[in-house]
């Protein structure tokens, strides 16, 4: 069986985008390949963090997932700081790693500009990816379009220690699933919904209520057409929410255009928002029970048990390889 990694930065509460696009893949995933998934939290500390809303985001985003279907027996979970082998990883990799190669990173290049003060850790961040990756030998790297370049910089760092110092890592491949939606912004219907949006009626959280859920989408913005039709183009709200009711019935555009033809806007919004609340109701209800059991301890102290002996061998390997032993 191929092996996948993917790396969660516990950042905000997930939206509906983020379940849609991304997590439902995950949960197929998992029956397809053998799965890892861990907790990037020394990626995110990359942006200065509140410690409290930090630790709490942490356990947080591992029982969202599991609540939305990742299964603790089909994944390898765990806390990247818990594995210490990530970053003393990372540290050998940065010494075969180029400035030149970080500095042209186009995440890097947005975020420093974005703000002047960056820290070092901004720039060597893809190393520390590259180092997640290629401990454990993965084929491929599930990610968003916005992390491919940072897989191809693994490649190379993987490809160039191998040339130096003999066959050391597998070479991974990123896997941008062309399968999951992009949700757009209530709100906004031309920008992508976003975990850090400055308007909140555009986003749906997994947390939010389900009266609030049904506000947002009872408001959200569509045209002053009546006609119920997918056309990104010219009725980018409309098409948003046929795109929302077909990812979450499992059926087709067409079927769902097909299901609504001649019914008003507002019936379409209305069962969408049915739709929305009974999905991420069962998940909530599911979230609650999790956060609040002794389940997720356990989960993380398997995970790190068993993804630390790994790291722990690829790390001895890369040492004698260079040199660093007694
Ligand atoms: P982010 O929240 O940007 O860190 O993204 C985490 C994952 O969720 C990535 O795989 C994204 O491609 C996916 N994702 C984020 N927002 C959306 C959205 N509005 N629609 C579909 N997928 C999304
Ligand atoms: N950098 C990724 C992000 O911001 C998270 C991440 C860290 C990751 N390490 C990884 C993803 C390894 C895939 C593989 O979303």
């Amino acid at each position: 069986m191929k092996r996948i990694l993917t790396g969660l930065q516990p950042t905000g509460i997930i939206t509906l985008g983020n379940y849609i696009g991304a997590i439902k893949q995950m949960v197929k995933y998992q029956d397809m390949y053998e799965s890892y998934l861990f907790i990037a939290d020394l990626h995110s500390i990359t942006i200065p963090q509140d410690p409290n809303e930090l630790s709490k985001n942490i356990k947080s985003l591992l029982a969202l997932y599991l609540a939305c279907g990742i299964d603790p027996k089909k994944n390898k979970i765990f806390i990247q700081s818990e594995n210490l082998y990530h970053a003393n990883i990372s540290w050998l990799l940065e010494c075969n790693t180029y400035y030149g190669e970080l500095s042209r990173m186009t995440q890097f290049k947005d975020k420093s500009r974005k703000n002047a003060n960056f820290t070092s850790g901004l720039l060597t961040y893809p190393v520390l990816m590259a180092s997640d990756i290629l401990i454990y030998d993965v084929d491929y790297v599930p990610v968003g379009i916005d992390q491919k370049q940072h897989v191809e910089l693994a490649r190379d760092i993987a490809i160039r220690f191998n040339k130096k110092f003999g066959e050391t890592f597998k070479i991974p491949e990123p896997l941008i699933s062309t399968e999951g939606t992009k949700i757009m912004d209530l709100v906004d219907p031309t920008k992508k919904m976003s975990k850090s949006s400055d308007n909140p009626k555009g986003v749906i959280r997994i947390l939010d209520e389900p009266e609030v859920i049904r506000k947002k989408i009872m408001s959200a913005t569509t045209d002053s057409d009546t006609i119920i039709k997918f056309d990104p183009i010219n009725k980018p709200g409309i098409s948003n929410l046929i795109n929302i009711y077909a990812s979450l019935s499992n059926k087709k555009i067409d079927e769902v255009e097909k299901l609504f033809v001649n019914k008003k806007y507002g019936e379409l919004k209305k069962e969408v928002a049915d739709l929305v609340i009974t999905e991420l109701t069962k998940i909530q209800s599911r979230y609650y029970e999790l956060i609040k059991s002794k389940e997720l301890d356990q989960i993380l102290d398997d995970g790190i048990k068993f993804t630390s002996e790994i790291a722990k061998k690829k790390y001895e390997l890369m040492k004698n390889k260079m040199g660093l032993h007694r």
